[in-house]
């Protein structure tokens, strides 16, 4: 494999990232209600993350290599990362958080390397590119990790929220027709069956 070759394969995996975060994206812009500004923050970058993909497109292009090829490999690095145990309702919003925060890093990682690799091979317009990539990523790094306070915030004031509502429950005397039902309902207690002795013959000698 050739130097050239490798920044293609690099280029391919780096529009294949970009897709894969465009749909993350969209999942947790609709997750973050009552999260205005963190919203506002994932949409801006849904519009940028849309350019990079194009972007990267176009430097595939310009080396020749035709359509980006979607290779599966980073693709999976990044949905792991992007999918953190959200299967948790309630703490959805940390764990996004955590989750963009990441794949922001895995981001940055990436376009580091791709433009140190464009450099070595002479594609100075290419290394331009991944720079500029590369600025956002770290913007929106830094922006995530400021909002990291407000979204903690927001998620323990929903633990208070719920408590109490979880106590008053639990200290509730059960009611009458409750328990009243509880006993119709109870099975009645069946007696035990026994068996009927069977009657002794008298004796032949008695007779
Ligand atoms: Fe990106
Ligand atoms: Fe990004």
């Amino acid at each position: 494999m050739t130097q050239r070759e490798q920044l293609i394969a690099w280029l391919g995996d780096a529009h294949a990232m970009e897709v894969g975060i465009v749909t993350t994206l969209e999942k947790h812009i609709a997750d973050a209600e009552g999260l205005p500004k963190v919203r506002a923050a994932l949409k801006k970058h849904l519009t940028e993350t849309k350019k990079h993909a194009t972007a990267v497109k176009q430097a595939l292009k310009s080396l020749d290599a035709g359509h980006p090829v979607i290779r599966e490999g980073v693709s999976k690095v990044v949905n792991a990362v992007a999918g953190i145990g959200t299967s948790l309702v309630k703490d959805t919003p940390v764990k996004n958080a955590i989750a963009d925060f990441a794949t922001e890093h895995f981001e940055i990682a990436c376009y580091t390397s791709l433009a140190q690799t464009a450099d070595a091979v002479g594609e100075k317009k290419i290394a331009a590119t991944c720079r500029a990539i590369l600025k956002e990523e770290q913007a929106m790094a830094k922006t995530l990790e400021a909002q990291f306070k407000d979204v903690n915030a927001f998620y323990l004031r929903s633990l208070d929220a719920d408590e109490p509502k979880r106590a008053t429950r639990a200290s509730q005397p059960r009611s009458r027709t409750t328990s009243a039902t509880a006993r119709t309902k109870a099975p009645a207690r069946a007696k035990p069956r026994t068996k009927k002795a069977p009657a002794r013959r008298k004796s032949a000698s008695r007779r």
